[in-house]
């Protein structure tokens, strides 16, 4: 069965299809990777690729309370032993940078941190914290020139840090509403400089940031997260040219050769609208490489549903949150075991590794 059989990304070899897709789950007390998250990821290796939680590369990313970071020594010691716990099982490790952009509260910021974004738009919504609750968020700074250079050089020297601890790859989260999405989408960009207005430009900053961190750690370690048509976090997909600005990134992205396209498809319980296109098809055709995709999966017919469409692997998020065994259920058809939506990002072991 193709689903259970080994993959070739790029010089890494998978030992199966399945993917475990990026979770925040707020256990970094002091936003540094510790023990608890280790026994987490190892407990989970089964999977093929382990794609972890969304880590921001920089103290102004940070935009949910007890997310862990990359951007710190004590941070990259953490994601060593992450790493290493994961390897131990035979399993794959590429890190999700998340810059949060707009999408965060100054409560979630330590005192140096500035919550910045293309432009001064606020999202609508709100953001929890530990110290008020739920507060809404707040107008951002718009990033100037320096501000864009210095933020793509965050992302080059995480990668690079975390390449020569012995982290596989890194992921550029450039979907559901953070940074690198809010230059993609025209309602949250309104730059009128190279930056902004037409498809090509709102992509510039993604395609530069991927091309630096390209030249810093190989293309065969740079994967990147799209959604498009999501909803999340205050992105509006009724903009005209997002079929454009997609294979376009896409083509982009098939020269630079990077790893791997992931597509978030959130439509169903997770709320995002139907696709008004066969993107997810046209992104594949254009990119013409690896692309993982999925969503409510917790079968493994429905898995190889997505390996039958011409998809290459499949992610699969809250059913590996209360089965850390999902690869050996889902080989057994065994049933799954629910998970506990009221612990997902609460700190301690309850709800994380006691399934
Ligand atoms: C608790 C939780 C946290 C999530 N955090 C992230 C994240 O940090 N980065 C990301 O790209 N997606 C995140 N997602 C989305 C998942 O990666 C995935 O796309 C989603 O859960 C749908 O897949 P599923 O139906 O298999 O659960 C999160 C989802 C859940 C349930």
């Amino acid at each position: 069965m193709k689903l259970f059989e080994p993959f070739d990304l790029k010089n890494k070899k998978l030992k199966n299809r399945i993917v475990m897709a990026p979770m925040t789950r707020s256990r970094a007390v002091d936003n540094i990777p510790n023990a608890l998250m280790a026994n987490y990821y190892r407990q989970r290796a089964g999977a093929g690729l382990i794609i972890s939680e969304g880590t921001s590369p920089s103290v102004n990313g940070l935009g949910y309370p007890r997310i862990p970071g990359a951007y710190s020594p004590a941070q990259i010691e953490g994601w060593k032993a992450i790493a290493d716990a994961i390897h131990e099982k035979g399993s794959v490790f590429f890190l999700q940078l998340m810059h949060c952009g707009r999408v965060t509260s100054s409560e979630n910021l330590p005192e140096m941190g500035e919550t910045i974004a293309p432009s001064a738009v606020k999202a609508a919504g709100e953001m929890m914290t530990d110290t008020k609750g739920l507060v809404a968020h707040e107008t951002p700074k718009k990033m100037t020139h320096e501000d864009i250079e210095a933020t793509q050089q965050e992302y080059v020297n995480c990668a690079q840090n975390l390449i020569r601890v012995g982290v596989d790859g890194v992921e550029l989260h450039s979907a559901n509403g953070y940074l690198m999405e809010q230059f993609l989408n025209p309602k949250s960009n309104l730059r009128t400089d190279d930056y902004g207005g037409n498809f090509k430009n709102r992509a510039r900053f993604v395609i530069e940031t991927v091309k630096k961190v390209v030249a810093a750690i190989g293309a065969e370690n740079v994967g990147i997260r799209f959604s498009p048509y999501g909803e999340m976090n205050d992105m509006q997909s009724d903009y005209d040219d997002l079929v454009s600005l997609y294979v376009y990134l896409a083509t982009e992205l098939k020269a630079l050769g990077i790893a791997y396209i992931h597509i978030v498809d959130h439509r169903g319980e997770m709320g995002a609208p139907q696709f008004k296109t066969d993107i997810k098809e046209t992104i594949k055709g254009a990119f013409a490489g690896t692309v993982i995709t999925g969503g409510e999966i917790d079968s493994k017919e429905k898995a190889q549903e997505v390996l039958a469409h011409g998809f290459d692997l499949a992610y699969i998020g809250r059913s590996f949150i209360s089965n850390p065994d999902l690869v050996e259920k889902l080989k057994h058809g065994k049933a799954l075991t629910k998970p506990k939506e009221a612990l997902f990002y609460t700190s301690g072991a309850e709800g994380y590794t006691d399934y």
